[in-house]
């Protein structure tokens, strides 16, 4: 029996700060105390001087070598988780895309394989990129034997992933009817593929004609039209990457939600930190922004990061999908050929506790849910994972919310040369990050090489947020 014991910590349950210890046995939380309490003995002791103890992040939107038509994704499962435990996050979840024609349990197996290099603990969606007499079937053994219940499906990209509506409307009730959730790419595909080709024929194919190709409109309409198909479905819907806050006001200016139908949004640092000028900036920034769906015009930045400090976006996921610079000017001159994506797996959790609790004076309590608690109670992990409670997994973060740090491209993690946030100074960093019990990091430095695992879920069911 491992035992480990933290002391004068200041622990972030799910509705108060304790001050006090907590006890690890065998991977595991074993044990609060409060200051008065009297403690156990353990074979380690760690004073962690009045500093935060967090749960492990959970970061439920990463593309860790990701094949994409315009090349793969730079970092891969070892490269990323391991940048992925530096910035406090232990869980992931990636994604498993089949070709056409591929059986999904297929791919699950073949997914499952790549990710055994992984150093953070990690599940998957699963993306049903065409419906066919075996897809329901396939949907349901996902849930019930792979314990995979979230499926991803694209509104764009019709022409490899993406899907028609009337396969949207059978995954949404196959996954409503037998516990699943799905999450959505959503930006309309077929006015994106018209815009796309009256560009090219205007000649207008630099970098910055990428948000002029899928304006904001192309994002909150398709929010509308999916949310309005999830909830007739009574299927539970969650929103990835949501770039405008008119897709949320839409959202809620028409009362779309339904009772026992719910609709959870995530957003990424890089739509509430960034809007459209970038594109207008020098070459090299722009190639480093081209992502999909790209960042907004000011107004629709300001109202997403309202909707954030309201409350209203339940779920933080980086879209972790970096390139290097090489990869990403290869094919410069034609926006629709650059491979999207950006990295941001190291620093999540630091740029939103800077943005949010630094900059806003949210509270950790909320902070905590929007990085680790809401992921997991969305997507099936919790209690195991995303909350400090006894019986949980100790994913622990130590918090010290007063060190100061600067993003700097070259002393990055992340396997890329490109960082969207180089020159980021905020406050609040993590100084050891355990994953199960296990001390990964300290002060920036690997401590464990020891594999992450893969997490079974349940079926999905309603948690409180
Ligand atoms: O531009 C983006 N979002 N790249 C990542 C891959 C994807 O389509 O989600
Ligand atoms: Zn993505």
């Amino acid at each position: 029996m491992n035992t480990l014991l933290f002391t004068n910590a200041n622990i972030v349950l799910e509705r108060e700060v304790l001050q006090g210890a907590l006890l690890v046995k065998d991977g595991k939380i074993a044990g609060l105390y409060g200051q008065n309490a009297s403690l156990p003995g353990a074979d380690e002791i760690l004073d962690i001087e009045g500093k935060y103890i967090l749960p492990g992040g959970i970061d439920p939107h990463v593309h860790l070598h990701l094949t994409t038509p315009n090349g793969i994704s730079s970092d891969d499962f070892y490269s990323g988780s391991k940048a992925a435990l530096k910035g406090g996050t232990t869980s992931i979840i990636d994604f498993i895309t089949p070709r056409r024609g591929q059986s999904m349990l297929e791919a699950i197996a073949g997914r499952k394989t790549e990710a055994k290099t992984s150093l953070v603990d990690y599940t998957f969606h699963l993306t049903p990129v065409e419906w066919t007499e075996n897809t329901a079937q396939e949907m349901i053994q996902a849930i019930h034997s792979e314990h995979i219940t979230s499926f991803k499906v694209y509104m764009a990209y019709k022409e490899s992933i993406g899907l028609e509506d009337d396969a949207l409307e059978m995954v949404l009730r196959t996954a409503g009817r037998f516990g699943g959730i799905v999450l959505v790419h959503a930006e309309q595909g077929d006015e994106i593929v018209r815009r796309v080709q009256e560009l090219h024929r205007a000649q207008k194919t630099s970098p910055r004609y990428h948000p002029v190709s899928r304006p904001p409109h192309t994002e909150t309409e398709a929010v509308e039209k999916i949310v309005r198909m999830a909830t007739a479905n009574k299927c539970p819907l969650y929103v990835v990457h949501t770039s405008c806050g008119s897709s949320i006001e839409r959202v809620y200016e028409k009362a779309l939600i339904k009772s026992g139908s719910p609709v959870f949004f995530e957003t990424c640092p890089q739509y509430l930190l960034f809007n459209d000028e970038v594109y207008q900036s020098s070459q090299e920034n722009a190639l480093a922004f081209m992502m999909s769906p790209p960042l907004r015009p000011l107004p629709e930045q300001k109202l997403l990061k309202k909707y954030f400090l309201q409350g209203k976006i339940q779920s933080i996921g980086t879209d972790h999908c970096p390139f290097t610079r090489e990869q990403k000017n290869r094919e410069a001159q034609d926006f629709s050929k650059i491979p999207n994506g950006a990295g941001g797996i190291e620093y999540r959790m630091q740029l939103i506790f800077n943005e949010m609790i630094v900059k806003e004076g949210k509270s950790i309590i909320e902070f905590v849910k929007l990085v680790a608690g809401n992921p997991a109670k969305i997507f099936g992990l919790y209690p195991r994972k995303g909350v400090i409670q006894k019986g949980s997994d100790a994913d622990l973060v130590i918090w010290d919310p007063d060190k100061d740090f600067v993003i700097d491209t070259g002393h990055q993690w992340q396997q890329t040369d490109i960082n969207i946030y180089e020159g980021y100074r905020g406050k609040g960093a993590p100084v050891a990050v355990f994953r199960r019990g296990r001390k990964m990091i300290e002060n920036d430095r690997l401590t464990g090489t020891c594999k992450g695992t893969f997490l079974p879920r349940k079926p999905w069911k309603k948690e409180s947020l």
